[in-house]
């Protein structure tokens, strides 16, 4: 079965705790990406798990391999169950990654690796003129033998990632039929993205902008287990 994230990208500590309260109890992970870790740091992350959610920390890493091993390393210790790095940073970075996540034991988060983000259409990523959807697979396969546990794809990669490797896939770029793409591209349905085989689906603004973000994520959760 797989499992609903909640992307917390909000201004203010504010508001992203008054929406962790409304979608607690009925979405069970949320990730922290950029806007809110820079606003508040590791503290939200302890506040999120505290609250009872699995915290997904979303940094993508792409740095030399000493620096990112060294940043794996810390957010290791910050509670967050899953990190992201860039599969773009090569064999040695991703490898660096993951020994340092292993130092943690039982207790390591899980690290996935970024294919090619969901906003790439074709043409858009500078220098890859084949399509972004057989690049993602081609890194989907480098990211398997570096012994990466994940890959963030597009739904559109998640089949071809599910029946070729043995990594587990997270997909954004969610969106319910008929809502805003905004500045998504590769995008997918919530029953699509399950269809594909994900095994975490991110979903943003069509939960966090929605007049009920927890009337918005059940009805998520109900399209995911038809
Ligand atoms: O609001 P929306 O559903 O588009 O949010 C998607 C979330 O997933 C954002 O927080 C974005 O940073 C993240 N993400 C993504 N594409 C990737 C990796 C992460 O959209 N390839």
């Amino acid at each position: 079965m797989a499992h609903l994230i909640v992307a917390m990208d909000f201004p203010t500590a504010e508001d992203l705790l008054q929406c962790a309260k409304a979608i607690k109890g009925t979405v069970e992970w949320c990730k922290v990406g950029l806007e809110a870790f820079v606003l508040q740091g590791p503290a939200l992350i302890s506040r999120l798990e505290d609250m009872g959610f699995k915290v997904f920390l979303d940094l993508k890493y792409y740095d030399i391999p000493n620096t990112v091993a060294a940043a794996v390393r810390t957010a290791s210790r910050s509670g967050a169950r899953l990190l992201t790095i860039h599969t773009q940073g090569g064999e040695a970075m991703c490898r660096a990654a993951m020994e340092a996540a292993k130092e943690a034991g039982d207790k390591r988060p899980l690290i996935f690796g970024v294919t090619c983000l969901t906003s790439f259409a074709d043409g858009q990523m500078p220098g890859i003129h084949e399509p972004v959807s057989g690049f993602a697979r081609s890194l989907a396969g480098m990211a398997d033998s570096w012994g990466l546990d994940g890959v963030v794809c597009s739904g559109q990669e998640a089949g071809y990632v599910k029946q070729n490797t043995s990594l587990m896939a997270l997909c954004p770029g969610i969106r319910p039929a008929g809502a805003a793409t905004n500045d998504q591209a590769r995008v997918v349905t919530p029953a699509m993205a399950v269809q594909a085989g994900a095994d975490f689906l991110v979903v943003g603004r069509p939960i966090t902008r929605a007049a009920s973000p927890a009337a918005a994520a059940s009805a998520i959760l109900e399209e995911m287990a038809r």
